[in-house]
């Protein structure tokens, strides 16, 4: 079914009553998928090798049932194949990047960013078969034209990129959340109309054979939580 705004209709509900899982299965599905999560990381260095398209679409699918402010649903994911768009891609982020490590950036932003071992090139916009990009819609344009607000657009669209992110680990690819600052070039490049601004670039592939990743540790359980 095409979903249509739902703007000023009355409130109409419908049963939910999903199977309650036995604790015993709870539990091991939250440990397994914890274990699971633990093995993600961040890849920057990717092999050519092509993704099975309908996993990537799968994802994006998975990332769609985010929940939204208002339900309003204010993500775009724009799948980037072509790799005529991928080299236009990476030339205009490798520009901007190139004024952001050469002092745009700021020692302190720069400081943050030396364990990662980053900098103003980006091979794996190039090498990854395939390039998420998402866009927020800042508003919608209602029936007459009008500008409409859209609400929590960056907690929405924060919440669907992680979920995102997560089916496309479980799924067996690797992603990075490569955000080039400013992103405006993104929209001018992929043709988006002017209530979409870019989120982030996610390449996603394999791994490249001799991939590397920098040598991070993560917060504890109890760094994290606070239990009242
Ligand atoms: C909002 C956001 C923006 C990020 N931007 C970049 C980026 O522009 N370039 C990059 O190489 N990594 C970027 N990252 C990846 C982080 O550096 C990475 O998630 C972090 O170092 C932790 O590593 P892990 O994902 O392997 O746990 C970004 C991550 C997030 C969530």
């Amino acid at each position: 079914m095409q979903w249509t705004p739902t703007h000023g209709e009355p409130y109409r509900a419908v049963p939910y009553r999903p199977e309650r899982m036995p604790v015993e299965e709870s539990l091991a599905r939250a440990a397994e998928l914890r274990e699971r999560m633990g093995r993600r990381r961040t890849v920057r260095q990717f092999s050519p090798d092509p993704v099975p398209e309908q996993v990537v679409r799968d994802a994006i699918a998975c990332a769609a049932t985010a929940p939204s402010g208002a339900h309003q649903q204010p993500w775009t994911f724009v799948l980037v194949k072509d790799p005529a768009v991928r080299r236009a891609v990476r030339a205009a982020a490798e520009e901007e990047e190139r004024r952001s490590y050469a002092g745009r950036l700021g020692e302190e932003w720069l400081a943050a960013l030396r364990p990662l071992g980053t900098d103003e090139v980006k091979p794996h916009l190039t090498d990854a078969p395939a390039l998420v990009v998402v866009f927020q819609q800042r508003y919608w344009l209602g029936p007459d034209g009008e500008r409409r607000k859209h609400y929590y657009v960056d907690e929405s669209v924060g919440i669907a990129v992680g979920m995102l992110l997560s089916a496309l680990h479980l799924s067996g690819l690797a992603a990075l959340v490569h955000t080039p600052s400013p992103m405006r070039f993104l929209a001018e490049v992929l043709g988006r109309p002017a209530n979409e601004k870019a989120f982030a670039v996610i390449p996603v592939g394999y791994p490249a054979p001799d991939c590397r990743v920098p040598d991070l540790v993560r917060k504890s359980l109890g760094q994290v939580l606070v239990e009242v």
